[in-house]
Protein backbone atom coordinates (compact mmCIF):
# COMPACT_ATOMS: atom_id res chain seq x y z
CA UNK A 1 0.00 0.00 0.00
CA UNK A 2 2.46 2.79 1.12
CA UNK A 3 4.67 1.40 -1.80
CA UNK A 4 1.44 2.12 -4.53
CA UNK A 5 1.23 5.75 -2.67
CA UNK A 6 4.45 6.40 -3.07
CA UNK A 7 4.59 5.11 -7.08
CA UNK A 8 1.39 7.20 -7.49
CA UNK A 9 2.44 10.61 -5.71
CA UNK A 10 5.61 10.24 -7.48
CA UNK A 11 7.90 10.22 -4.47
CA UNK A 12 11.62 10.31 -5.03
CA UNK A 13 13.46 7.43 -3.26
CA UNK A 14 17.02 6.95 -2.43
CA UNK A 15 17.91 8.45 -6.37
CA UNK A 16 16.31 11.67 -5.88
CA UNK A 17 14.54 10.85 -8.74
CA UNK A 18 10.64 8.27 -8.54
CA UNK A 19 8.19 7.48 -10.80
CA UNK A 20 7.01 10.75 -12.31
CA UNK A 21 11.03 11.33 -12.85
CA UNK A 22 11.17 11.49 -17.02
CA UNK A 23 14.32 10.48 -19.12
CA UNK A 24 15.47 14.28 -19.75
CA UNK A 25 15.52 15.17 -15.96
CA UNK A 26 17.21 11.90 -14.47
CA UNK A 27 20.20 13.04 -17.68
CA UNK A 28 19.89 16.73 -16.89
CA UNK A 29 23.47 16.51 -15.25
CA UNK A 30 25.47 14.51 -17.43
CA UNK A 31 27.03 16.33 -19.95
CA UNK A 32 29.47 15.28 -23.09
CA UNK A 33 32.22 17.80 -23.80
CA UNK A 34 33.05 18.19 -27.37
CA UNK A 35 36.14 19.30 -26.88
CA UNK A 36 37.18 15.46 -25.86
CA UNK A 37 35.37 13.82 -28.76
CA UNK A 38 36.96 10.46 -27.42
CA UNK A 39 34.89 10.22 -24.67
CA UNK A 40 31.69 10.49 -26.30
CA UNK A 41 30.04 7.24 -25.55
CA UNK A 42 28.69 4.83 -28.36
CA UNK A 43 25.29 3.05 -27.34
CA UNK A 44 23.22 0.03 -29.04
CA UNK A 45 19.46 0.35 -28.10
CA UNK A 46 17.58 -2.23 -29.73
CA UNK A 47 14.12 -1.83 -30.04
CA UNK A 48 14.35 2.31 -30.59
CA UNK A 49 11.58 2.45 -33.75
CA UNK A 50 8.96 3.23 -31.12
CA UNK A 51 7.86 3.44 -27.56
CA UNK A 52 10.07 3.04 -24.55
CA UNK A 53 12.89 2.50 -26.83
CA UNK A 54 12.66 5.86 -29.28
CA UNK A 55 12.52 8.32 -26.20
CA UNK A 56 15.59 6.43 -24.58
CA UNK A 57 17.33 7.06 -28.21
CA UNK A 58 16.17 10.62 -28.26
CA UNK A 59 17.16 11.34 -24.99
CA UNK A 60 20.47 9.73 -24.93
CA UNK A 61 21.03 11.41 -28.29
CA UNK A 62 20.59 14.53 -27.07
CA UNK A 63 23.30 13.93 -23.78
CA UNK A 64 25.80 13.36 -26.93
CA UNK A 65 25.61 9.79 -27.10
CA UNK A 66 25.98 8.55 -30.75
CA UNK A 67 23.03 5.84 -30.86
CA UNK A 68 23.37 2.74 -33.33
CA UNK A 69 19.53 1.71 -33.44
CA UNK A 70 19.76 -1.80 -34.81
CA UNK A 71 15.81 -2.36 -36.60
CA UNK A 72 13.73 -4.83 -37.95
CA UNK A 73 11.69 -2.14 -39.93
CA UNK A 74 14.18 -0.04 -41.42
CA UNK A 75 12.09 2.99 -42.76
CA UNK A 76 10.41 3.34 -39.03
CA UNK A 77 14.10 3.56 -38.11
CA UNK A 78 14.56 6.20 -40.50
CA UNK A 79 11.80 8.31 -39.16
CA UNK A 80 12.82 7.98 -35.92
CA UNK A 81 16.22 9.23 -36.80
CA UNK A 82 15.04 12.06 -38.41
CA UNK A 83 12.85 13.05 -35.84
CA UNK A 84 16.24 12.77 -33.03
CA UNK A 85 18.23 14.70 -35.94
CA UNK A 86 15.31 17.58 -36.02
CA UNK A 87 15.95 18.38 -32.58
CA UNK A 88 19.63 17.87 -32.27
CA UNK A 89 21.19 18.54 -35.74
CA UNK A 90 24.33 17.42 -34.30
CA UNK A 91 23.01 13.97 -32.99
CA UNK A 92 24.45 11.01 -35.03
CA UNK A 93 22.30 8.03 -35.19
CA UNK A 94 23.45 5.06 -37.54
CA UNK A 95 20.82 2.66 -38.34
CA UNK A 96 21.55 -1.13 -39.00
CA UNK A 97 19.31 -4.10 -39.80
CA UNK A 98 18.36 -7.12 -37.26
CA UNK A 99 15.70 -9.78 -36.43
CA UNK A 100 16.30 -9.88 -33.30
CA UNK A 101 13.95 -13.55 -33.07
CA UNK A 102 16.84 -14.82 -35.86
CA UNK A 103 20.08 -15.95 -34.80
CA UNK A 104 21.80 -16.05 -37.95
CA UNK A 105 20.41 -12.44 -38.56
CA UNK A 106 21.90 -11.18 -34.34
CA UNK A 107 24.96 -12.77 -36.01
CA UNK A 108 24.65 -10.85 -39.25
CA UNK A 109 24.42 -7.54 -37.17
CA UNK A 110 26.98 -7.91 -34.88
CA UNK A 111 29.78 -8.74 -37.71
CA UNK A 112 28.58 -5.63 -39.66
CA UNK A 113 28.83 -3.07 -36.74
CA UNK A 114 32.28 -5.12 -35.42
CA UNK A 115 33.48 -4.01 -39.42
CA UNK A 116 32.57 -0.32 -37.96
CA UNK A 117 35.13 -0.43 -35.56
CA UNK A 118 33.42 1.52 -33.21
CA UNK A 119 33.73 1.66 -29.67
CA UNK A 120 30.74 0.55 -27.44
CA UNK A 121 29.62 1.58 -24.10
CA UNK A 122 26.27 1.21 -23.43
CA UNK A 123 24.50 -2.00 -24.66
CA UNK A 124 20.70 -1.32 -24.45
CA UNK A 125 18.67 -4.64 -25.16
CA UNK A 126 14.95 -3.14 -25.16
CA UNK A 127 13.11 -4.46 -27.86
CA UNK A 128 10.38 -6.98 -26.94
CA UNK A 129 7.25 -8.29 -28.20
CA UNK A 130 3.90 -9.48 -26.48
CA UNK A 131 2.38 -12.76 -28.73
CA UNK A 132 -1.39 -13.59 -28.34
CA UNK A 133 -0.93 -16.36 -30.53
CA UNK A 134 1.26 -18.94 -30.43
CA UNK A 135 3.86 -17.91 -33.13
CA UNK A 136 8.07 -19.73 -34.15
CA UNK A 137 10.56 -17.68 -35.11
CA UNK A 138 12.91 -19.05 -37.93
CA UNK A 139 14.91 -21.22 -35.81
CA UNK A 140 12.36 -22.99 -34.53
CA UNK A 141 11.74 -21.39 -31.48
CA UNK A 142 8.41 -19.75 -29.73
CA UNK A 143 8.31 -16.28 -30.77
CA UNK A 144 8.41 -14.18 -27.78
CA UNK A 145 11.59 -16.22 -26.19
CA UNK A 146 13.06 -16.01 -29.32
CA UNK A 147 12.69 -12.01 -30.39
CA UNK A 148 12.69 -11.32 -26.09
CA UNK A 149 15.46 -13.58 -24.25
CA UNK A 150 17.62 -15.19 -26.69
CA UNK A 151 18.16 -12.71 -29.80
CA UNK A 152 19.31 -10.66 -26.74
CA UNK A 153 21.40 -13.15 -25.00
CA UNK A 154 23.45 -13.79 -28.09
CA UNK A 155 23.52 -10.15 -28.98
CA UNK A 156 25.35 -9.38 -25.71
CA UNK A 157 27.85 -12.39 -25.99
CA UNK A 158 28.64 -11.53 -29.76
CA UNK A 159 29.45 -7.59 -28.29
CA UNK A 160 30.46 -8.08 -24.93
CA UNK A 161 34.43 -8.51 -25.86
CA UNK A 162 34.03 -5.27 -27.83
CA UNK A 163 32.32 -3.43 -24.49
CA UNK A 164 35.29 -4.71 -22.04
CA UNK A 165 37.91 -3.80 -24.57
CA UNK A 166 36.26 -0.15 -25.44
CA UNK A 167 36.24 0.37 -21.25
CA UNK A 168 39.72 -1.45 -21.10
CA UNK A 169 41.17 1.67 -24.08
CA UNK A 170 39.16 4.76 -22.50
CA UNK A 171 38.81 4.01 -18.73
CA UNK A 172 35.21 4.35 -18.78
CA UNK A 173 33.29 1.37 -17.88
CA UNK A 174 30.48 -0.35 -20.03
CA UNK A 175 26.91 -0.93 -19.24
CA UNK A 176 24.14 -3.47 -20.32
CA UNK A 177 20.98 -3.13 -19.76
CA UNK A 178 18.23 -5.60 -19.89
CA UNK A 179 14.78 -4.14 -20.27
CA UNK A 180 12.64 -6.25 -18.16
CA UNK A 181 9.11 -5.73 -16.40
CA UNK A 182 7.65 -6.79 -13.03
CA UNK A 183 5.43 -9.20 -14.65
CA UNK A 184 9.31 -11.52 -14.41
CA UNK A 185 7.15 -11.84 -10.47
CA UNK A 186 4.33 -13.94 -11.85
CA UNK A 187 6.15 -16.77 -12.78
CA UNK A 188 5.71 -20.24 -10.82
CA UNK A 189 9.22 -22.06 -10.16
CA UNK A 190 7.54 -25.32 -11.74
CA UNK A 191 6.50 -23.41 -15.04
CA UNK A 192 9.92 -22.37 -15.74
CA UNK A 193 11.06 -25.26 -18.11
CA UNK A 194 13.69 -24.69 -20.86
CA UNK A 195 12.00 -27.09 -23.59
CA UNK A 196 8.75 -25.63 -22.24
CA UNK A 197 10.26 -22.08 -22.72
CA UNK A 198 11.17 -23.26 -26.63
CA UNK A 199 8.26 -25.29 -27.59
CA UNK A 200 5.19 -24.60 -25.08
CA UNK A 201 2.77 -27.26 -24.95
CA UNK A 202 -0.10 -24.69 -23.95
CA UNK A 203 0.81 -21.49 -24.53
CA UNK A 204 -0.08 -18.48 -23.12
CA UNK A 205 0.90 -15.50 -24.02
CA UNK A 206 1.00 -13.20 -21.07
CA UNK A 207 2.46 -16.24 -19.84
CA UNK A 208 5.15 -16.52 -22.44
CA UNK A 209 5.61 -13.11 -21.86
CA UNK A 210 6.64 -12.93 -18.50
CA UNK A 211 8.66 -15.85 -18.93
CA UNK A 212 10.92 -14.17 -21.66
CA UNK A 213 11.01 -11.01 -19.15
CA UNK A 214 12.38 -13.27 -16.25
CA UNK A 215 14.96 -14.73 -18.01
CA UNK A 216 16.19 -11.14 -19.25
CA UNK A 217 16.88 -10.61 -15.56
CA UNK A 218 18.45 -14.38 -14.91
CA UNK A 219 20.70 -13.59 -17.75
CA UNK A 220 21.81 -10.19 -15.81
CA UNK A 221 22.63 -12.04 -12.49
CA UNK A 222 24.48 -14.90 -14.25
CA UNK A 223 26.56 -12.60 -16.63
CA UNK A 224 27.18 -10.11 -14.14
CA UNK A 225 28.76 -12.49 -12.15
CA UNK A 226 31.16 -13.43 -14.78
CA UNK A 227 31.73 -9.88 -15.49
CA UNK A 228 32.75 -9.62 -11.65
CA UNK A 229 35.03 -13.18 -11.67
CA UNK A 230 37.25 -11.58 -14.46
CA UNK A 231 37.17 -7.94 -13.36
CA UNK A 232 35.90 -6.98 -16.10
CA UNK A 233 34.90 -3.13 -16.23
CA UNK A 234 31.55 -3.53 -17.59
CA UNK A 235 28.18 -3.85 -15.29
CA UNK A 236 24.48 -5.19 -16.44
CA UNK A 237 21.70 -4.57 -14.82
CA UNK A 238 17.83 -4.89 -15.59
CA UNK A 239 14.93 -2.30 -15.16
CA UNK A 240 11.05 -2.38 -14.94
CA UNK A 241 10.30 0.99 -17.02
CA UNK A 242 6.44 0.73 -15.51
CA UNK A 243 3.29 0.57 -17.60
CA UNK A 244 3.53 2.77 -20.60
CA UNK A 245 0.79 2.91 -23.45
CA UNK A 246 2.96 1.83 -26.37
CA UNK A 247 2.35 -1.22 -29.15
CA UNK A 248 3.09 -4.04 -26.72
CA UNK A 249 0.75 -2.98 -24.50
CA UNK A 250 -1.58 -2.77 -26.86
CA UNK A 251 -0.97 -6.13 -28.03
CA UNK A 252 -2.31 -7.15 -25.04
CA UNK A 253 -6.10 -6.46 -25.69
CA UNK A 254 -7.96 -8.63 -24.50
CA UNK A 255 -6.20 -9.45 -21.82
CA UNK A 256 -6.77 -6.32 -20.35
CA UNK A 257 -10.01 -5.24 -21.04
CA UNK A 258 -11.45 -1.82 -21.73
CA UNK A 259 -12.37 -1.28 -18.47
CA UNK A 260 -9.31 -2.59 -16.77
CA UNK A 261 -7.45 -0.25 -18.81
CA UNK A 262 -9.29 2.90 -17.89
CA UNK A 263 -8.31 2.22 -14.00
CA UNK A 264 -5.09 0.75 -15.10
CA UNK A 265 -4.39 3.73 -16.98
CA UNK A 266 -4.27 6.01 -13.80
CA UNK A 267 -1.54 3.85 -12.96
CA UNK A 268 0.26 4.48 -16.41
CA UNK A 269 3.84 6.25 -17.45
CA UNK A 270 4.83 9.12 -20.19
CA UNK A 271 6.94 7.67 -22.61
CA UNK A 272 9.29 9.77 -21.52
CA UNK A 273 8.69 8.45 -17.72
CA UNK A 274 9.18 5.10 -19.10
CA UNK A 275 12.39 5.77 -20.41
CA UNK A 276 13.88 7.32 -17.68
CA UNK A 277 14.85 4.33 -15.37
CA UNK A 278 16.59 3.19 -18.43
CA UNK A 279 18.52 6.00 -19.11
CA UNK A 280 19.19 6.72 -15.67
CA UNK A 281 20.87 3.47 -14.92
CA UNK A 282 22.89 4.30 -18.37
CA UNK A 283 24.40 7.22 -17.61
CA UNK A 284 24.26 7.88 -13.55
CA UNK A 285 27.40 8.54 -12.41
CA UNK A 286 26.19 7.43 -8.67
CA UNK A 287 26.02 3.57 -10.75
CA UNK A 288 29.26 3.36 -11.44
CA UNK A 289 30.41 -0.42 -10.88
CA UNK A 290 27.22 -1.11 -9.34
CA UNK A 291 25.66 -4.59 -11.34
CA UNK A 292 23.31 -7.36 -11.48
CA UNK A 293 21.07 -5.48 -9.87
CA UNK A 294 16.89 -5.05 -10.30
CA UNK A 295 15.84 -1.06 -10.92
CA UNK A 296 12.18 0.27 -10.93
CA UNK A 297 11.08 3.71 -10.76
CA UNK A 298 14.97 4.99 -10.89
CA UNK A 299 15.78 3.41 -7.77
CA UNK A 300 17.05 -0.07 -6.91
CA UNK A 301 14.05 -2.59 -6.15
CA UNK A 302 13.74 -6.27 -4.95
CA UNK A 303 12.92 -9.04 -8.29
CA UNK A 304 11.09 -12.10 -7.13
CA UNK A 305 12.75 -14.98 -5.35
CA UNK A 306 12.98 -16.95 -8.70
CA UNK A 307 14.96 -14.14 -10.36
CA UNK A 308 17.30 -13.88 -7.32
CA UNK A 309 18.20 -17.76 -7.81
CA UNK A 310 21.78 -17.96 -8.70
CA UNK A 311 21.35 -21.93 -9.52
CA UNK A 312 18.34 -21.38 -12.00
CA UNK A 313 20.15 -17.99 -13.68
CA UNK A 314 23.41 -20.54 -14.11
CA UNK A 315 21.10 -23.55 -15.69
CA UNK A 316 19.40 -20.92 -17.86
CA UNK A 317 23.03 -19.85 -19.35
CA UNK A 318 24.46 -23.21 -19.69
CA UNK A 319 21.25 -24.34 -21.58
CA UNK A 320 20.92 -21.13 -23.75
CA UNK A 321 24.68 -21.34 -24.87
CA UNK A 322 24.39 -25.11 -25.66
CA UNK A 323 21.14 -24.42 -27.94
CA UNK A 324 22.50 -21.22 -29.45
CA UNK A 325 25.70 -22.69 -30.49
CA UNK A 326 23.89 -25.91 -31.33
CA UNK A 327 21.22 -24.32 -33.76
CA UNK A 328 24.02 -22.01 -35.02
CA UNK A 329 26.06 -24.79 -36.42
CA UNK A 330 22.91 -26.95 -37.99
CA UNK A 331 20.96 -24.24 -38.77
CA UNK A 332 17.25 -25.14 -39.92
CA UNK A 333 16.04 -25.85 -42.85
N1 LIG B 1 5.15 -0.67 -22.27
C1 LIG B 1 5.14 -1.21 -21.08
O1 LIG B 1 4.23 -0.97 -20.27
C2 LIG B 1 6.26 -2.10 -20.64
C3 LIG B 1 6.24 -2.59 -19.33
C4 LIG B 1 7.29 -3.42 -18.91
C5 LIG B 1 8.32 -3.71 -19.78
N2 LIG B 1 8.29 -3.23 -21.06
C6 LIG B 1 9.40 -3.59 -21.95
O2 LIG B 1 9.91 -2.40 -22.54
C7 LIG B 1 10.53 -2.73 -23.80
C8 LIG B 1 10.09 -1.77 -24.86
O3 LIG B 1 8.71 -1.99 -25.10
P1 LIG B 1 7.70 -0.84 -25.55
O4 LIG B 1 6.66 -0.78 -24.50
O5 LIG B 1 8.41 0.40 -25.92
O6 LIG B 1 7.04 -1.55 -26.83
P2 LIG B 1 6.95 -1.16 -28.37
O7 LIG B 1 6.57 0.28 -28.53
O8 LIG B 1 6.05 -2.19 -28.96
O9 LIG B 1 8.44 -1.35 -28.89
C9 LIG B 1 9.00 -2.60 -29.11
C10 LIG B 1 10.22 -2.44 -29.96
O10 LIG B 1 10.81 -3.74 -30.16
C11 LIG B 1 11.06 -3.90 -31.57
N3 LIG B 1 11.03 -5.30 -31.98
C12 LIG B 1 10.06 -6.22 -31.75
N4 LIG B 1 10.37 -7.38 -32.35
C13 LIG B 1 11.57 -7.21 -32.97
C14 LIG B 1 12.42 -8.04 -33.75
N5 LIG B 1 12.09 -9.30 -34.03
N6 LIG B 1 13.56 -7.53 -34.22
C15 LIG B 1 13.91 -6.25 -33.96
N7 LIG B 1 13.15 -5.40 -33.24
C16 LIG B 1 12.00 -5.88 -32.74
C17 LIG B 1 9.93 -3.14 -32.23
O11 LIG B 1 10.25 -2.94 -33.58
P3 LIG B 1 9.12 -2.71 -34.72
O12 LIG B 1 8.94 -1.24 -34.77
O13 LIG B 1 9.76 -3.28 -35.95
O14 LIG B 1 7.89 -3.45 -34.28
C18 LIG B 1 9.91 -1.89 -31.37
O15 LIG B 1 10.93 -1.01 -31.75
C19 LIG B 1 10.17 -4.19 -24.07
O16 LIG B 1 11.26 -5.02 -23.73
C20 LIG B 1 9.01 -4.45 -23.13
O17 LIG B 1 8.92 -5.82 -22.77
C21 LIG B 1 7.29 -2.43 -21.50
Amino acid sequence: MKETLKYLAGIAGPSGYGSKSTAEQVTQDYCWSSSVPSHRLTAIITGATSGIGAETARVLAKRGVRIVMPARDLAKASKVKEGIQRENPKAEVIIMEIDLSSLTSVNRFCSQFLALRLPLNILINNGGIYSKGLEYSEDKIEMTFATNYLGHHFLTEKLLEKMVETAAQTGIRGRIINVSSVIHSWVKRESFCFNQLLNPKNYNGTKAYAQSKLANILHVKELAKQLKARNARVTINAVHPGIVKTGIIRAHKGFITDSVFFIASKLLKSTSQGASTTCYVALSPELEGVTGKYFADCNENECSNLANDESEAYKLWKQTRFLIHRRLCQPTA
